[in-house]
């Protein structure tokens, strides 16, 4: 089973409109055309719109950092699945571990989400992984099992397979501190035994899962050459045209 192969940027909430603009034009001229690669970038919320129509008709696809699973209604400061779609957006980063640790997002509001998310045409990228404590007491696949358990109940069969997971380990994400090829592989492999229990072979073998957490143009190729790392989900390195273009062609 071959999975193609997905990198895509979080530019969190860095740069400005014109700074995104300048980005997302910059990775139009160095990367349309390059189709073995699935690649999108996802601006903060304000800016998705336009970067969207920038990068309308190529091959690099815009994703949002956030959404609400309500549909419409008196909720302040939210944005719906509709609204996404109407701005030309195509991906959601769902359950990040900023959202988690500094917003307090729990497995249930990831869960509602990823429903919203797929009751309509928005493709969730779902990210889980476990905090260093974690890690140090053992507990990485007791976190990671139940953040995917939690985040993906009532999805069925049909809408696991248009889901991406990203395993963010919360140490590795902007520290510099890279996963070692064999930690992420490790973590993918339990990833993906959990979706083959609940959803079985074909479904689990489809799915892709990025890695993140410190992902940059040097140690890219050696994680992404691991069986089961389907891709990358990039911070810091995203905000660079350079860094991304290297990312994305040593994939
Ligand atoms: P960095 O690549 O900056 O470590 O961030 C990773 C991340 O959180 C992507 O979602």
């Amino acid at each position: 089973m071959s999975r193609r192969i997905f990198i895509a940027g979080n530019w969190k909430m860095n740069l400005t409109l014109s700074s995104s603009l300048e980005l997302a034009g910059g990775l139009k001229e160095q990367l349309n055309g390059t189709n073995d690669v699935e690649i999108a970038v996802c601006p903060p919320s304000i800016y998705v719109q336009q970067v969207a129509a920038l990068l309308k008709d190529t091959n690099i696809g815009v994703g949002a950092q956030n959404v609400y699973h309500k549909d419409k209604g008196a909720f302040t400061g939210e944005i719906s699945v509709g609204m996404l779609i109407d701005a030309g957006v195509k991906y959601v980063i769902l359950g990040h571990s900023e959202r988690r640790h500094i917003l307090h997002e729990k497995n249930e509001d990831v869960n509602l989400k990823i429903l919203a998310a797929l009751s309509s045409s928005l493709i969730p990228i779902v990210c889980v992984g476990e905090l260093l404590e974690e890690r140090e007491a053992e507990a990485t696949y007791k976190v990671v099992g139940e953040q995917i358990e939690g985040s993906f109940a009532n999805v069925s069969a049909e809408d696991m397979k248009k889901c991406v997971i990203a395993y963010e380990p919360v140490w590795a994400i902007g520290t510099g501190k890279v996963a070692t090829p064999d930690q992420a592989e490790e973590v993918h492999v339990f990833i993906r035994n959990l979706i083959e229990k609940k959803y079985g072979k074909d479904i689990a073998d489809s799915v892709r899962i990025q890695y993140g957490g410190s992902v940059n143009d040097e140690n890219a190729k050696e994680i992404l050459a691991k069986p089961n790392v389907d891709g990358a989900l990039v911070g810091g390195a995203s905000l660079k045209v350079t860094q991304f273009v290297k990312i994305v062609k040593s994939a």
